[in-house]
């Protein structure tokens, strides 16, 4: 198992490792949010990428944990938590004083328990919902 921080993955690899798991995910997808990102964290098993996590930030001192994934056969191993404790140590050492994460409900074991995140109040708006108002 290798670890590793900024490490080369394709946008292949991750449309590979998403759909894997059920999730979707478009072809081109990482590059275009790779220019984005503070970091990311890689997990192999010789060539293959078996985990992955994406640090978004603002620039200054807010970053956010985005697209924590672990292939099925490969979960349950402590790889995702290795992957968060990675991605918050490079965080940090960016000079990153908050790191946020949002999730469904049955991860809250895996965020709080084992990652080691508190609860806070959080809001979301899903823009596709919102009401745009034409100019008059
Ligand atoms: C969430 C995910 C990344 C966890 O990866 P993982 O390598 O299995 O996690 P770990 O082995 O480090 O889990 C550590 C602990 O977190 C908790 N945990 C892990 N996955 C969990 C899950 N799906 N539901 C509830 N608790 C979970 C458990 O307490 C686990 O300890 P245990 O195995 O001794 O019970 C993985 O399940 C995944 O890729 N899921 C699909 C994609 C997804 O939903 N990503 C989250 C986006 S916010």
């Amino acid at each position: 198992m290798r670890f590793a921080w900024r490490g080369e993955v394709t946008d292949d690899e991750l449309v590979a490792l998403t759909h894997s798991h059920g999730g979707t995910s478009q072809a081109g997808w990482w590059d275009r949010v790779r220019p984005h990102s503070l970091g990311w964290v890689t997990a192999r098993i010789e060539e293959m990428l078996i985990g992955f996590v994406n640090v978004a930030w603002d620039g200054g001192d807010h970053a956010f944990l985005i697209d924590t994934k672990v292939r099925p056969d490969q979960q349950r191993r402590g790889i995702g938590t290795e992957l968060v404790h990675i991605a918050a140590l490079h965080a940090k050492e960016a000079g990153c004083e908050w790191l946020e994460v949002d999730f469904d409900d049955p991860l809250a074991p895996f965020y709080y328990d084992a990652c080691g995140f508190a609860p806070t109040q959080a809001g979301l708006l899903h823009l596709p919902d919102l009401h745009v108002v034409e100019p008059s």
